[in-house]
């Protein structure tokens, strides 16, 4: 199979040759364990103030490190967070953001996904003598032009080992999952076949009455062509499954569809497999969870378990997998060398429901969820940095910072450079995390919802104060929910959002919640921070460019010879055997 990767070890740069100095000096490399959580809500973890669901594992990495409490997604969902993570950049820098149309990829094969030309902290740390490994969700697309190109694939991004899921957990991976994907599908299938028997009728009857000369050929073609589309509709039930519910090793594709039943064991075993092959370090595995996404398959052990239903009980079996990971950092020695770093790609998802149940995560205080690009309950996520011997345990920082600042904080560890060619937004954590500056690198954060500003943020360094400054909102329903009840998530633009002028203006320091509305009479420097922030916008706005779009409904379309598949294809199928994976198990 071609691999499109990165030449291997480039040239080594100077910043390795003063890591080997700097040793002499008692610093040097860490291995890097990152965890990342799909759709998890800040209100969910014991450490930010949960007190019924039972968090542990991840409370201690907030008791052996560092708590930010104003940690920033980029983007309010999966695809355009990810591809900011992964890069320290705005994802509409690379084309990974949507607004009026698609917001994330919806097909393992589109053409669409994360550009060859960006960037990765995996590809630079590879470079750099790291094994980098990648276990779990990627969602940043697999090929461009054919089946094997994979040219968006973890091991074409700087990853050296993938096992996971290429695409997103999704309701529809169930059997009996009620379709999310599916559900569009297969009305857009459905009003096609209608439209077109309907035509076909119309000129039926007009040629019966001799009003137009349609030859009985195209007829017939009409009427096959609706016939053909109406079978597709009707065995389009388990099309999501099969095609975007799948595992992969590598290039391979080991189980399609996936089986829901024992994919947490597979991934878990694969992650521990990888920290005891690289022990000798030094390594870094993105572990990217499929915790807490719906259908939230959670093994029987845990059912029950906890006082929030199936969401808490999942909830729950995240932090025992969390726990078991850290168990594998210190079964190997590794606790104090590896950095640890728990997050969740963006706020959690209020409206994922079944009936009276709730299937999606809390964002405590904060107003929004996953889709709302400007409020805080979009974007404010967990943050936890751990470094034992490095960093100080038990320190809790206010700052505001950004998951995009992994990238260069990890960068800069590891002995890279981040690159000079282009905008990076990140800014590097670790004089923050030491202790040696009491601000981060973030004076102005600019919050998009897809391609559109929605709010701003400017943390006025001499006060404390923390402005927020919103342009535009999505009109939630019910008014004053929080959340868009009945249409999946929020829109970014279009009918669905208000635009606001003056801006909206909220103090963060004194009022997280985005709760009290202030106003020029309420508050006598209400346009000074307006003009300030709207400043900082017009300088921001100067850094973009633009690029082609990997969200545009060409590129996220299904394409038939852009599926992965184990098998001949259309007859893909395989079933991969629990227990007969090489590595030791050691659960
Ligand atoms: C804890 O999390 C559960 C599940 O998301 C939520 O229902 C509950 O309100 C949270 N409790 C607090 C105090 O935030
Ligand atoms: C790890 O770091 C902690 C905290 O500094 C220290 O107490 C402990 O002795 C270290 N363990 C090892 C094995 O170096
Ligand atoms: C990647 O290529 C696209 C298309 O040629 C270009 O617009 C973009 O600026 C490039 N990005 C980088 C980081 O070089």
């Amino acid at each position: 199979m071609p691999v499109l990767q990165s030449p291997a070890l480039g040239p080594l740069p100077l910043g390795l040759l003063l890591l080997f100095l700097l040793r002499g000096c008692g610093a040097s490399r860490p291995s890097f364990l990152l965890i990342l959580a799909d759709d998890l809500g800040i209100g969910d973890l014991g450490c930010y103030g949960n007190r019924t669901l039972r968090t542990l594992n991840i409370d201690r990495l907030a008791e052996e490190g560092v708590m930010l409490t104003q940690h920033l997604a980029a983007a309010p969902l999966c695809t355009p967070s990810r591809a900011a993570f992964l890069t320290g950049r705005h994802a509409f820098r690379s084309g990974m953001a949507g607004s009026g149309g698609y917001r994330a990829l919806q097909w393992n094969a589109g053409s669409g996904g994360l550009p060859q030309n960006e960037t990765t902290f995996a590809r630079i740390l590879r470079q750099q003598g790291y094994a980098t490994g990648l276990v779990g969700k990627w969602h940043q697309g697999v090929s461009c032009a054919t089946r094997h190109d994979h040219c968006h694939h973890p091991l074409s991004h700087g990853f050296d080992h993938f096992y996971g899921m290429p695409f997103t957990l999704l309701s529809d991976c169930h059997p009996n999952g009620p379709p999310e994907l599916a559900a569009a599908t297969r009305v857009q299938l459905q009003s096609c076949t209608r439209l077109l028997a309907l035509g076909t009728l119309s000129l039926l009857a007009a040629r019966l009455c001799g009003l137009l000369p349609v030859p009985w050929k195209s007829l017939l073609g009409a009427a096959c062509l609706s016939l053909l589309l109406h079978l597709c509709w009707s065995c389009s039930s388990g099309f999501v499954r099969r095609w975007n519910c799948i595992l992969m090793r590598n290039h391979e594709v080991t189980e399609q569809p996936m089986d829901l039943g024992h994919s947490t064991r597979l991934l878990l075993r694969e992650a521990r497999a990888f920290i005891q092959r690289h022990r000798h370090g030094p390594f870094l595995l993105l572990v990217s969870l499929l915790h807490v996404h719906v259908p939230l398959p959670t093994a029987p052990a845990f059912l029950g378990r906890s006082l929030h239903g199936l969401y808490g009980d999942h909830v729950e079996e995240m932090d025992w997998f969390v726990g078991k990971l850290l168990d594998g950092l210190e079964k190997n020695g590794l606790k104090n060398t590896t950095l640890t770093y728990f997050t969740s790609d963006h706020g959690g998802h209020l409206e994922a429901r079944d009936g009276s149940s709730q299937l999606g995560g809390w964002n405590g205080i904060y107003r929004g969820q996953t889709g709302t690009g400007g409020w805080e309950g979009g974007i404010r996520v967990p943050g936890l940095f751990r470094w034992p011997g490095v960093l100080p345990a038990g320190r809790v920082i206010r700052e505001p910072t950004s998951l995009m600042d992994v990238f260069p904080t990890v960068v800069e560890l590891a002995g890279g450079q981040v690159p000079r060619d282009r905008v990076i937004d990140g800014r590097s954590l670790l004089p923050l995390l030491r202790g040696e500056e009491e601000h981060s690198g973030h004076e102005f954060l600019f919050h998009y919802c897809g391609t559109e500003l929605h709010a701003a943020r400017w943390h006025h360094r001499d006060s404390g104060q923390v402005w927020k400054v919103h342009y535009t909102t999505p009109r939630f329903h019910p008014p004053g929910a929080g959340a868009c009840y009945g249409s999946g998530v929020c829109p970014c633009s279009g009918d669905g959002v208000t635009h606001h002028r003056p801006p909206l203006l909220f103090e963060l320091s004194s009022d997280p919640a985005e709760a009290r509305l202030l106003s020029p009479d309420s508050e006598p420097l209400f346009h000074a921070v307006v003009a300030r922030v709207g400043e900082a916008v017009a300088e921001h706005r100067k850094t973009l460019s633009p690029v082609p779009q990997q969200l545009s409904t060409s590129r996220v379309l299904w394409r038939p010879w852009l599926q992965p598949c184990c098998g001949t294809f259309p007859f893909c199928g395989c079933q991969e055997d629990s227990d007969s994976t090489p590595q030791k198990p050691g659960l």
